[in-house]
């Protein structure tokens, strides 16, 4: 089905959602942001056990923001759209489900920042990144400048930033802002990528529910708290896995020289 300019499907346990604006490379239009929006306020479930966002075509997987559209707005508009990247998009980085960014093609500033609120990240061989906006008279401002120093460190968020540089695929893997790389041909083949994205990520799509909400809320609290504070909280995640059902699963499994099926309770 559709949701504005996205397609969403679910397959293999994952909901992915491609955006089809492939004439425009996938731009961020305000229709797609409040389509992410909508997505997650009226069509995640409590079934899915990841979220998968790529692009249509094999470009790009988003060109960033809609240079066409932006140039017709008034400033209070463009306030309000970059407002809407915190509403509407911005619910990927808190998601209760790993979410997983499967890039396409090219992912420049608002696309590599979309890319970058996810928590996984596969790339084409042939995709390439960037966050150019300095070299645009602005600066990223859909979470890039936080979101980059946190992934990469900061001495290569400020290459990246402030030069504007454009990497390709491998040097993204060698520097971490991608976890892996589909195939290797510098041709891209339609599908490939989404294939290799969905095996890769079969340990968390057939792995026990509440351990991976829990180990996520874990990591993520990493990000935000001092190691006291976060070694405390990550306690208080495991005690949500120490009730359930898997739990006793996986240990009977262990006993029983067998693979574990988890109800996710
Ligand atoms: N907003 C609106 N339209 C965009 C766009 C964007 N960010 N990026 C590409 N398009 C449009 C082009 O204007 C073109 O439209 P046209 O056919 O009406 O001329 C169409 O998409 C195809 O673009 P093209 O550059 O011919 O495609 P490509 O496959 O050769 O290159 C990109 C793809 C993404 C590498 C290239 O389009 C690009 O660099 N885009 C700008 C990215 C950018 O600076 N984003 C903003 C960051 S703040």
């Amino acid at each position: 089905m559709h949701v504005g300019p996205l397609e969403i499907r679910r397959q293999e346990g994952a909901l992915i959602l491609t955006i089809q604006r492939e004439e425009r490379r996938n731009a961020l239009d305000l229709a797609t942001i409040q389509a992410f929006g909508d997505v997650f306020r009226q069509h995640l479930s409590a079934e899915d056990r990841a979220v998968v966002v790529t692009g249509s075509g094999t470009a790009a997987f988003c060109a960033g923001a809609d240079l066409k559209e932006r140039r017709e707005m008034s400033l209070d508009q463009v306030r309000a759209q970059l407002l809407r990247y915190r509403s509407d998009l911005g619910w990927l980085s808190t998601c209760p489900v790993p979410t997983v960014a499967a890039i396409n093609g090219a992912a420049l500033g608002g696309g590599l920042e979309l890319a970058l609120l996810c928590d996984l990240r596969v790339a084409a061989a042939h995709a390439s990144f960037a966050l150019p906006e300095t070299s645009l008279g602005i600066i990223p401002a859909a979470g890039g400048t936080q979101y980059l120093p946190r992934v990469v460190g900061a001495a290569k968020a400020r290459e990246l930033i402030l030069l504007g540089t454009r990497i390709d695929a491998s040097e993204a893997l060698r520097i971490g802002l991608v976890h892996r790389v589909a195939g290797t041909a510098p041709a891209p083949v339609a599908g490939e990528l989404l294939a290799d994205a969905l095996r890769w990520i079969e340990p968390i799509t057939r792995g026990a529910p509440l351990a991976q909400r829990a180990a996520l809320r874990a990591l993520r609290a990493a990000d935000r708290l001092d190691l006291d504070a976060g070694l405390e909280f990550e306690l208080g995640c495991y005690e949500a896995c120490l009730t359930s059902e898997d739990r006793l699963e996986a240990l009977a499994a262990f006993a029983e020289k067998r693979r574990p099926v988890f109800n996710g309770r």
